[in-house]
């Protein structure tokens, strides 16, 4: 398992539920802490990691020592008080690529953690902004895609520079052709959706 950067096609993948826990899910969950803590990063989500489930992973402290490790299955998220907040985002999918983006200070969330139970909260802050990027990554939406035309016009460079990537490794046949992508998403699909 590894992180997959921008445009690997499973990024602008629609995720669908995930009706079935098993043992297979919880190890692919430990591993995606694991990549997330090796990232230093504080979110993670299923299609960062080439896979079409509807679950995320966030520990805000990004830290395995500290904070607390929370796992979110079919997320639903409401904006609750008016309002935005405008805050530097980046990405494990993105790396090195920030900008400012704007988004519902607070939000309800609820979702199913690994062992089945309902979970609901209302967050703001940076827990807010987190479940609203994942949330995100889950219906293929990438932060960039946020960004006002100024704040795109800046980071443009460097996402050119990772498409030239994605398509020279795609050349060298170190990433498969995107029909076979999709063909691998639609086999994990069958099995969990
Ligand atoms: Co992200």
């Amino acid at each position: 398992m590894q992180i997959v950067n921008y445009p690997y096609p499973t990024l602008r993948h629609k995720s669908r539920p995930i009706k079935r826990v098993d043992a297979k899910l919880r190890e692919i969950v430990r591993e995606m802490f694991e990549l997330m803590y090796e990232s230093e990063g504080v979110g993670l989500a299923a299609n960062q990691v080439d896979l079409p489930l509807r679950l995320f992973v966030v520990n805000l402290t990004a830290s395995p020592k500290e904070g607390e490790e929370l796992v979110f299955i079919n997320p639903v998220i409401k904006p609750q008080k008016k309002g935005l907040d405008e805050d530097f985002e980046g990405c494990l999918s993105i790396p090195g690529v920030h900008g400012p983006v704007k988004r519902p200070k607070q939000v309800k969330i609820s979702a199913f953690n690994l062992q089945g139970e309902e979970i609901e909260a209302v967050v703001d802050g940076l827990f807010a902004r987190v479940v609203q990027h994942e949330t995100d990554h889950l219906d293929g939406v990438l932060f960039t895609d946020r960004l006002t035309e100024t704040a795109k016009a800046d980071v443009q460079p460097m996402l050119e520079d990772f498409e030239g990537s994605f398509e020279y490794n795609q050349r060298l046949g170190a990433i498969p052709p995107v029909d076979v992508i999709l063909e691998r998403l639609k086999e994990w699909e069958a099995r969990y959706c």
